[in-house]
């Protein structure tokens, strides 16, 4: 019994602890997103300036490597743009006739290849932490496209009294207000090719909308067929009700 009440007592503890724990994470801005909804859709046009940010920005710490080039016909590119941007990249292959490896341009079915060989090199490249691998990153994290627009746009002064620790930049979003990354985008950091105003809230929304599809590039295709299959139940419901009142027509009630 005394165990029961002692249970009841440590989980009430948890229970009760749960929500400071939640106030330690970070503030995260809430806004809408083309892709919400379930007549949501991507917007092409900045899931190509993501790719950009993404490309000139990113990429030299964050891998990308569940996305296969071929996959960027979905942001509205021909195959032809396509071979091009994978052609930007270099691939290892082999071994050849003789034995050796080589290097060859990338191709279409080539995927995004990471900046650093292996974990070890990426957290000595930068402090210690190891910048995750962004193909998930946006499903992975509660708070999802707003999280991680929060956490670009998060980078603040600290206020009176917080330390932050050697290597660490002060951040609003992020769990704990200290985060590895230097802020990663400042204003004009690219130029986009549309002529798009390169502002910093309006890159971080263009490469959270090119990682929201780089998480779920199947997503429209999802909301299409769970439409077609509502329709589809609507009208069968109504055939349904027809039969039933037609079976039932002749019988006096
Ligand atoms: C100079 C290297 C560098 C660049 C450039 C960089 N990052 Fe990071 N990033 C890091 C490191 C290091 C971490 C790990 C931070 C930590 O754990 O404290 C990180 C973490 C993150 C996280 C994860 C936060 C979490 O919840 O764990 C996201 C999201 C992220 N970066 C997005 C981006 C995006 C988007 C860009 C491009 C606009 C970018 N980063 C550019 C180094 C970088």
């Amino acid at each position: 019994m005394r165990k029961f009440f002692l249970t009841a007592a440590l989980s009430l503890g948890v229970v009760t602890a749960a929500p400071a724990m939640a106030s330690e994470g970070g503030h995260i801005k809430r806004l809408d997103w083309p892709q919400d909804g379930i007549f949501g859709t991507y917007d092409r046009a900045s899931l190509q300036r993501g790719l950009q940010v993404y490309q000139q920005v990113c990429a030299s710490c964050h891998g990308l490597k569940r996305v296969a080039f071929r996959t960027l016909t979905d942001l509205g590119f021909t195959m032809d743009q396509v071979k091009k941007i994978a052609a930007e990249y270099e691939f290892e292959d082999g071994p050849d006739e003789e034995g050796e490896m080589f290097t060859r341009p990338g191709a279409p079915y080539d995927y995004f290849p990471s900046p650093f060989p292996n974990e070890k090199a990426a957290a000595a490249a930068n402090g210690g932490a190891v910048p995750p691998d962004l193909s998930l990153i946006v499903k992975a994290r509660r708070g999802r496209e707003d999280y991680v627009y929060s956490i670009l746009t998060g980078y603040e002064e600290a206020p009176d009294g917080f330390t932050v620790p050697e290597g660490g930049h002060y951040n609003s979003a992020f769990p704990g207000n200290v985060i590895a990354m230097p802020p990663p985008l400042s204003e004009d950091a690219v130029e986009y090719a549309d002529g798009t105003p390169a502002t910093v809230e309006q890159m971080a929304k263009d490469v959270v909308n090119f990682l929201s599809w780089a998480a779920e590039p199947k997503m429209e295709e999802r909301k299409r067929i769970g439409l077609r299959v509502v329709i589809f139940l609507v009208i069968l419901i109504g055939l349904l009700y027809g039969i039933y009142r037609r079976v039932w027509a002749r019988v006096d009630h």
